[in-house]
């Protein structure tokens, strides 16, 4: 069984390590509440109610037993912070991965431990999104719950708490708090010292494959799960997707838009951008690390567009029945390589690789009066693919293969946006026969560790085949090249405006 603890909602999916299916699936969702601008928070008890419902929800649908259930693999959003008490209560809303009120608090880590023995450690610079800022931001502005904090978990090991009672995370998951020592695959207790943070707040770390616990009698009779069920690691939705997406070895890499965009290698040594402008985490793997980058607005940028400008698409594809981006790709398609000269930069939320800026802000640069809705639409599908570009070519300078791209995420369903990444990389990019994900990574975890496999190389080798592969039109390519280069230099022009701008912005707010 694979748990994955989304942003949106929880997906459960159970699967037939012995056909290579999914036998039942279930989804249960629930609200994102942003008190203030900027600001994001869950109720992790809203994370719990979903996952006991989609457990007994697959159960049910699947028609078996909780013994013929082997084992559980968790995944989930990354970087949130769970605050548990003494008495194991949730004591305050999870602050999660996408909350920016942590400025400050970046700051602060940077200055306490120097940027270089920061990225030296932990493989990253502070960012708003991770896990450290929030504890600090807790400390500063709610001092009383801070004192009281029993444990720091994460999203999904919250969910293994209440399956199993044991406060336990893994490696990949733990990449993203900013507390582990990512080399070394354990807390840092340097860092955890130089924040004014306690060691024995931090949970038990294992490997992404090992049991970190057992499903208890009390869960047993709440989902129908069989007590003693072992419950693995697991792993942060981003290496679990990899797994699920077979990014296990040298020289393959994933190119995945969702919401944001992701651009993910595999390294079996540990490779450091000492710029920071990618991330460097543990991968789900022993003895592998994973480097990353992140585009903010990658889907989001077609979703923005279709919510505010699809109107005559979203109304047609009602009447049809069928999704209104497939309508928006077929304008898209309509217009040309390049968009005769309309560059989209898709900053809708700021951007983290490679500029790591919260003030960039998103452009459609070089309207004419000849240009259309069809290169509109067309044009914020290339800026996002130029914006992963940036991450693919940082990871190319760290001496990594990236001949071998697989794409995947909704965006990875349209033809068009796929023929885009193949020319913008000028390298073929391949889509697999699974789609689930990290619920599926997470199930090839546990598939693992209860030695239903001997390795994730294998348990991938096992279920995962190429499905369809679009080679680059060297046309095109040539076309995109020099785009992308004028793509570049937009952001720094625009650098200082963007900094001019939240500064009016902010006088205006507070006069
Ligand atoms: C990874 C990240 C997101 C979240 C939510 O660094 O911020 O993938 O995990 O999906």
């Amino acid at each position: 069984m694979g748990i994955d603890i989304g942003t949106s909602g929880t997906k459960t999916i159970l699967f037939d390590a012995y056909n290579g299916e999914v036998v039942a699936s279930s989804t249960s969702e629930y609200e994102l509440y942003q008190p203030q601008i900027g600001w994001a928070e869950q109720q992790p008890e809203d994370w719990w109610r979903a996952t006991v419902e989609t457990i007994k929800d697959v159960v049910n649908k699947a028609g078996i037993r909780g013994d013929a259930i082997k084992g559980i693999g968790l995944t989930g959003q990354m970087h949130g912070m769970v605050l548990i008490d003494k008495k194991g209560e949730v004591m305050r809303p999870a602050i999660i991965w996408c909350d920016q009120r942590t400025s400050k608090q970046c700051e602060e880590i940077t200055s306490i431990v120097g940027r270089e023995k920061l990225i030296e450690i932990t493989a990253n610079p502070a960012l708003t999104n991770f896990t450290s800022t929030k504890v600090l931001w807790v400390k500063e502005h709610q001092p009383k719950i801070f004192e009281d904090i029993y444990k720091v978990l994460l999203p999904k090991d919250f969910i293994r708490f209440k399956l199993t009672g044991e406060f336990a995370t893994e490696v990949s998951d733990a990449s993203g708090t900013q507390f582990l020592d990512v080399p070394k695959r354990r807390w840092s207790r340097e860092i955890l010292d130089k924040l004014g943070i306690p060691f024995e707040w931090m949970p038990d770390v294992y490997e992404s494959q090992e049991v970190s616990g057992y499903v208890t009698q009390e869960v047993s009779e709440l989902t129908g799960l069989n007590p003693g069920t072992p419950v693995v690691g697991g792993a942060g939705d981003q290496a679990a997707g990899a797994v699920g997406n077979g990014i296990v070895k040298p020289g393959i890499v994933s190119s995945t838009i969702g919401t944001s965009g992701v651009v993910f290698a595999y390294t079996d040594e540990i490779s450091i951008d000492p710029e920071g402008r990618v991330h460097t985490f543990c991968h789900a793997i022993p003895n592998a690390w994973h480097i990353m980058g992140v585009t903010q607005g990658a889907g989001l940028s077609l979703q923005w567009f279709r919510n505010n400008f699809g109107g005559a698409e979203r109304e047609l594809a009602r009447f049809l029945e069928i999704d209104p981006y497939e309508l928006m790709t077929e304008q898209a398609q309509k217009s040309s390589p390049g968009c005769n000269g309309l560059i989209y930069l898709p900053y809708l939320m700021g951007e983290r690789s490679p500029h790591l800026d919260p003030y960039a802000r998103a452009v459609f640069f070089g309207i004419s009066a000849k240009h259309n809705r069809q290169d509109m639409i067309r044009s914020v599908m290339e800026g996002v693919v130029y914006s992963l570009r940036d991450s693919l070519e940082i990871i190319r300078e760290m001496g990594v293969d990236v001949s071998n791209i697989r794409a995947s995420g909704g965006g990875a369903r349209s033809k068009l946006w796929r023929q885009i990444q193949a020319d913008v990389f000028n390298t073929p990019i391949h889509t697999i026969t699974v789609e689930e994900g990290p619920a599926l990574g997470a199930v090839l975890l546990a598939g693992v560790g209860t030695g239903i496999y001997n390795d994730v190389p294998e348990a991938c080798q096992a279920v995962i085949d190429i499905e369809d592969s679009i080679a680059p039109r060297e046309e095109n390519v040539a076309i995109y090249d020099k785009y992308y280069k004028v793509y570049g230099e937009l952001y720094h022009s625009l650098k200082a405006h963007y900094i001019e701008v939240a500064n009016i912005e902010k006088n205006i707010s507070n006069p």
